[in-house]
């Protein structure tokens, strides 16, 4: 048999997720739960979801669907929720999957508070916690860690990360913001938000830093030290900025293994600086990756005697279906029936799997936090990982707040083996 698992928070982004978590073949049974029974009855309704689905599995609250016996719980609330609903899931006696960022809240010193509870409730209750920090499982992230383990960089030199995302683009973040505070617990925030700016803790786009640091983080496998960082103030009493202190962030890390990244969080300036607004560049000694290009160059490990004949530079320019690692194909097989309902086994097998959502990271965070429930192994990205993308964002928010002073970055550690 199976494991269980339970979504909470059936909102747009969980939404997207429920059907990739349902057809996961270590799956079993599914359970559904909103505040708003609407959406919950969106999903006990249809018959994609029946093979797995029981009606008594439907639930208006996170502590209704604690009290069940799930194996482990998708926690897809708003992102000020994550961290003490996390907590509560570990503490009923089940895995956790949490949406990014950790927690979201303007005030520093209470997101490191939960970070630390956080770490304290895994080692405590021995349940998984997982991230799903979608630029992990973005193809250059998979196809840089290849590279890394190869040693193909040599030494890590410098690193960018960016998360360029303003707020009149495209995916318009007024009106997502307008949506997260339109449900019954998005109404109970805006109070709680006015006490925050009533004292003068004000937030900034370093509170979101998950896209814009992962990358850098997981391919050097290394955490930050201590930060420089600035701001850019909004200034035409945008109401959008009214609890942030910052609208743009950019901040210079110094790394556990001596290289530099640098790291910006737009919401206030249009367009990229790569090709894509979520994305990070990767620079050692001997390999560099830049925007879907692989540079190298086959120096030799003393410095050459005869200069006339030194290799020359190398640069491959790879494609995402060159840069994803591959899913066992049974996993494969049930994500394309997501994708293409209908469609039977066998008109699948003519089908090419092409992963989607945010860079195809969807599938591969699901496999990851489902296969690391049934096999008993930490999750690639767990609380000390996780831990290490949020506390690069407090402590450089920390130091905009502060014109740029040296800030410190808490850090939890590796994770255990
Ligand atoms: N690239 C990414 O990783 C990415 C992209 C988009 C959104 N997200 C994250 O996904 C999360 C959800 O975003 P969204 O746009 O779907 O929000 P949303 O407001 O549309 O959905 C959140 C849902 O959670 C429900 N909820 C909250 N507390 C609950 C409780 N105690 N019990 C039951 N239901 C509860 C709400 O009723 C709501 O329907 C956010 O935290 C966001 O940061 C991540």
């Amino acid at each position: 048999m199976g494991i269980s698992i339970g979504l909470v928070g059936l909102g747009s982004f969980g939404s997207a997720f429920a059907p990739l978590f349902k057809n996961h073949p270590a799956v079993s049974r599914i359970g559904f739960c909103d505040r708003e029974p609407n959406l919950v009855e969106k999903f006990a309704g249809d018959p994609f979801y029946a093979d797995k689905f029981n009606q008594n599995d439907c639930y208006t609250s996170l502590d209704e669907m604690c009290k069940a016996d799930f194996d482990a719980i998708v926690v897809i609330t708003q992102p000020w929720l994550h961290a003490p609903q996390c907590i509560q899931v570990l503490e009923s006696g089940k895995h956790v999957y949490s949406a990014v960022p950790i927690i979201s809240i303007p005030d520093n010193n209470e997101i490191l508070d939960w970070c630390d509870k956080l770490v304290a409730a895994v080692k405590k209750t021995g349940f998984n916690y997982m991230l799903g920090e979608t630029t992990f499982y973005r193809p250059a992230a998979m196809y840089c860690r290849r590279q890394a383990a190869a040693g193909a960089f040599g030494d890590f030199v410098y690193a960018e990360g960016e998360y360029m995302h303003d707020v009149d683009s495209g995916c318009n973040l007024r009106q997502v913001s307008r949506q997260r505070q339109s449900s019954t617990s998005g109404k109970e925030w805006s109070p709680i938000l006015e006490k925050y700016i009533e004292r003068g803790i004000l937030g900034g786009p370093m509170h979101y830093p998950t896209h814009s640091v992962s990358g850098p983080v997981c391919v050097m496998n290394a955490h930050a030290l201590h930060v420089n960082a600035y701001g850019y103030r909004n200034n035409n009493n945008d109401p959008y900025f009214r609890s942030q202190a910052f609208s743009n962030e950019m901040a210079l890390f110094k790394m556990s293994n001596g290289a530099v990244v640098r790291i910006v969080e737009g919401r206030e300036m249009p367009g990229v600086m790569g090709n894509e607004s979520e994305t990070f560049r990767i620079f050692g000694t001997i390999g560099s990756f830049s925007e879907h290009r692989w540079f190298s160059i086959d120096r030799p490990q003393m410095p050459p005697a005869d200069i006339d004949n030194i290799p020359k530079p190398k640069r491959v320019d790879l494609t995402a279906k060159e840069m994803f690692d591959p899913l066992p194909p049974e996993v494969e097989h049930a994500f394309k029936q997501v994708a293409n309902r209908g469609k039977s086994d066998a008109e699948l097998l003519s089908i090419d799997f092409n992963p989607t959502g945010h860079g195809g990271s969807h599938p591969y965070l699901v496999h990851e936090f489902v296969d690391s429930v049934a096999t008993g192994r930490q999750p690639a990205i767990n609380i000390w990982e996780a831990s290490r993308y949020m506390a690069m964002g407090v402590a450089a928010h920390e130091s905009a707040l502060r014109d740029g002073e040296t800030v410190k970055v808490a850090d939890w550690g590796d994770a255990p083996l």
